[in-house]
């Protein structure tokens, strides 16, 4: 590159030239380009600065006065812009990269117990607050719990009352329970009375799913053995666990009934939605079922009933078709505050 002869004009023209460029860059990125141009070791002003060297002492001198201010000029240009654009970018910043504190954050459901696990604590709370204690069985349970150690024989009519799932090979003899109430044998099994024990659990029946019945339900089975325990005893409890689930304005009735564990036996009904609707069984636990499970009828009495707890739901919060309770819809847990956000 040939560099422009040193003379006044030239000088004047590069100072200008470096101005201009000076003042229209629009932004850092382009000034540091004016820079390597206009200003730098390379810049045509610098290069007059060089070719100072090689004059003599009076043009020296003449020039170099020139040259010098031409420089400065720039350097202080350039200095102003460099400045001017770094405040624009500051501030550009601000806005680009600022913080909505506003926008709403990003919620991660956290999910939570089902309305149904919910109450289930809640009624063993209840009772062991009455010195229950909480027994568990196997779903998949032995016929022979499940019905015989009731006093429901195989050919007795009482087995078609509840449609049961049988387990494939049949000689198995298991079944998926249909009530919680094996539970009741197995406690007296293992146990000496005084027994006091509240047993929740998954109950089966080849039921169609309407508004009030589901073919996966849940059951609460209470069981008391012990000296002197009578009817009066069993409907205290009931009243008491009503109240405490469903409120005092709650309406129940019992209803005589059969079951073949329980003499006598009735029915729990309450009044919801207009008309009554079965809540659970119960009765005086049956000499029979004592003496098979090895406890002497003359000296222990005791009761037993089982609830169904998706209608004990229903009726607490007013829910008036099955499934809704079943059908796992998250919107449903949601009502309860619960089953994530
Ligand atoms: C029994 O299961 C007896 N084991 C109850 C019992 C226990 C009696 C201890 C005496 C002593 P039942 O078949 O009536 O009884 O069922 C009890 C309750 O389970 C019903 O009242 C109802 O609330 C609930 N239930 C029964 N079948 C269904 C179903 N398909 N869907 C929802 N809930 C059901
Ligand atoms: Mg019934």
């Amino acid at each position: 590159m040939t560099s422009p002869h040193l003379s006044a004009d030239g000088v004047e023209a590069a100072k200008l030239a470096a101005l201009e460029a000076i003042s229209t860059a629009p932004d850092l990125e382009a000034l540091k380009e004016v820079k390597i141009n206009h200003v730098g070791d390379k810049s045509p002003v610098a290069k007059f600065s060089q070719e100072l060297g090689s004059l003599d002492a009076s043009a020296r001198a003449e020039f170099g006065k020139i040259v010098g201010q031409a420089k400065s000029a720039i350097a202080t240009a350039f200095e102003a812009r460099s400045k001017v654009l770094e405040a624009q970018r500051d501030e550009r910043v601000l806005i680009e990269e600022r913080v909505d504190v506003s926008i709403p954050a990003r919620r991660t459901p956290q999910g939570g117990l089902h309305p149904l696990t919910i109450l289930t604590n809640e009624i063993c709370d209840l009772f062991l607050g009455m010195g229950y204690r909480v027994a568990e069985g196997p779903e998949l349970e032995a016929e022979w719990l499940n019905f015989d150690a009731l006093n429901i024989p195989a050919d007795h009519p009482a087995r078609t009352m509840q449609d049961t799932f049988f387990i494939e090979p049949l000689d198995s003899h298991l079944v998926l329970r249909t009530h919680t109430s094996p539970v009741q044998v197995r406690t007296m099994l293992q146990e000496k009375p005084p027994i006091y024990v509240i047993c929740p659990g998954r109950t089966y029946r080849a039921d169609e799913l309407d508004a009030t019945h589901t073919p996966v339900f849940s059951q609460v089975e209470g069981l008391v053995i012990d000296k002197g325990i009578t009817m009066a005893d069993l409907k205290g409890t009931l009243d008491h666990f009503a109240r405490s689930i469903f409120g005092p304005d709650v309406k129940t009735r019992l209803r005589s009934s059969f079951f073949p564990f329980t003499e006598p036996s009735a029915e729990v009904d309450f009044y919801f939605n207009g008309r009554w609707i079965e809540w659970g069984g119960c009765g005086m636990v049956n000499p029979k079922v004592l003496r098979a499970a090895g406890i002497d009828p003359d000296v222990y009495s005791g009761f037993a009933f089982g609830m169904g707890l998706e209608r004990t739901l229903m009726v607490r919060h007013g829910i008036t078709d099955m499934h809704d309770i079943v059908e796992g819809d998250t919107r449903f847990a949601q009502g309860f505050g619960t089953g994530g956000r």
